[in-house]
């Protein structure tokens, strides 16, 4: 990594693009790696060396920690834009403890941040219920009540868990109010409020004010590491809406998620899949519905890792992945996932749509135009040999160099870096 102090890196088309992967590599040089938007509907893999039997490393997933934990010099932080839920954030803290991390002082969690409970994840099942044929495949972790909390006013943050009375008063007043929309449904608030009793003393040394921290920090040389979480086409606002996630995973919610200004920021970094992929439902024009997607699948491995689902699957779609550039002004991508496209005799890429016989080189925004857009592509040769070793551009096949060359200036983006395999050396630096 260079010099520059604030890094971003984003997910650049539906998540799951491998922001984990990245993220604890370029953990290692940083100070702070810290999280500014989502929840835990991420999930971030990482697989690290097993001294014992190196071909089978050992896999983590990251929610809501920041991916950054597994390196031992950096802290993290949790910031103010993301709904937090406590006791997933200690169960993934455990389970970082059974691999012998050091946890304690090095996570800490803005005193702005939103709490998501229990209820926000019943009222998340109600509504996708509701919504029936047009439920939105959520990750039923309760992101969309809990954002919609804090829209509506009603949300109750972290810095309130520390006035006991007043934050009972609230979260039973919230839960009542949610019970008046949704019918009257079952549940135990007493066991969830001696829970968060429970936990205060525990909490409160890790409370912070994340954007002075940062603010400081950087004023000071440090040097900081942002890692995004979902996908710039599951964007509230730039997004497929209304099949997005509740939050802005582009740029923009990352100045606010943190309270960092965006003259502050030095490079953004986009993820990009070498091929495109997205859980739950929601237009996606690339799609492969035969038997090459399900073979994409199943050499990606690509199924979710919050829920186990499968990802569908489709070629690199170069409209997508532009307007993602554009919107979040990236400096530069890293292209992942290069090695699951060994083999394949051809690759196509989408380069554009056609909306009723019109040429339209953009994202449209009616999702009925976006699923009845006939896509363009090209085609180009593929490669046989094995990529998983290579660690220099010039030494890959002709072929996949052509394929890199052709996405960056499709998506008019340089790629920075490609990943050839899972593990942490598995990546060519450009
Ligand atoms: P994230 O949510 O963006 O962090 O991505 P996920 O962890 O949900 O999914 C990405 C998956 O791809 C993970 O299982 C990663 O280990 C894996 N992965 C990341 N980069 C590469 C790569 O270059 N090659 C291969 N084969 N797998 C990769
Ligand atoms: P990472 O950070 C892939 C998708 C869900 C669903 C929609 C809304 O691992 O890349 P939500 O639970 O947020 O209300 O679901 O967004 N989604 C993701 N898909 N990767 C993610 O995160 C996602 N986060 C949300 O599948 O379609
Ligand atoms: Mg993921």
């Amino acid at each position: 990594m260079d010099s520059n102090k604030l890094t971003v890196v984003l997910g650049g088309q539906w998540g799951d693009e491998g922001k984990g992967k990245l993220v604890d590599i370029l953990a290692e040089d940083c100070d702070y790696v810290v999280r500014a938007t989502g929840g835990a509907n991420a999930g971030h893999t990482i697989y690290l060396d097993n001294p014992d039997n190196p071909e089978k490393p050992f896999k983590h997933i990251f929610h809501l920690v920041p991916s950054g934990m597994l390196n031992e010099k950096p802290v993290c932080v949790i910031g103010n834009g993301l709904v937090l839920s406590l006791p997933t954030m200690f169960e993934e803290i455990e389970t970082l403890r059974e691999h012998g991390d050091k946890v304690e002082g090095r996570l800490l969690i803005s005193s702005r941040v939103h709490i998501l409970f229990d209820y926000h994840k019943k009222v998340d099942a109600l509504q996708e219920e509701m919504k029936g044929k047009s439920a939105v495949g959520t990750t039923l972790r309760g992101i969309g009540p809990a954002y919609t909390d804090k829209i509506r006013r009603n949300g109750i943050r972290m810095h309130e868990l520390l006035d006991w009375d007043a934050f009972e008063k609230k979260y039973r007043g919230n839960l009542e109010m949610f019970k008046k929309m949704y019918g009257d449904f079952e549940y135990d608030a007493d066991t969830e409020l001696a829970y968060y009793k429970g936990i205060v003393e525990t909490v409160r040394p890790m409370i912070v004010d994340s954007a002075k921290l940062i603010y400081d920090e950087l004023k000071a040389g440090k040097k900081i590491l942002v890692e995004g979480a979902n996908g710039a086409l599951l964007d509230i606002d730039h997004g497929t809406y209304p099949y997005v996630t509740s939050s802005n995973s582009t740029i923009g919610g990352i100045c606010t998620g943190l309270g960092v200004g965006a003259t502050a920021i030095d490079n953004v970094i986009g993820i990009m899949k070498a091929y495109t992929t997205r859980v739950g439902a929601g237009p996606f024009p690339s799609e492969l519905h035969d038997d090459l997607g399900v073979q994409i699948r199943e050499a990606g491995g690509e199924y979710g890792s919050t829920t186990g689902r499968p990802r569908r699957c489709g070629w690199f779609d170069a409209v997508v992945s532009g307007y993602s550039a554009m919107i979040n002004g990236l400096t530069s991508a890293n292209l992942t996932k290069l090695d699951v496209l060994t083999g394949l005799d051809s690759l196509k890429i989408a380069t554009g749509y056609k909306l009723n016989g019109e040429s339209i080189n953009s994202v449209p925004p009616s999702l009925d135009d976006l699923d009845k857009v006939e896509v363009t592509y090209i085609e180009m040769p593929g490669w046989k040999e094995d990529i998983n070793k290579v660690r220099k551009f010039e030494d890959l096949p002709e072929n996949a160099q052509r394929y890199v060359e052709k996405l960056e200036e499709l998506m008019d983006c340089p790629v920075s870096s490609i990943g050839v395999g899972v593990k942490r050396e598995d990546i060519i630096f450009k």
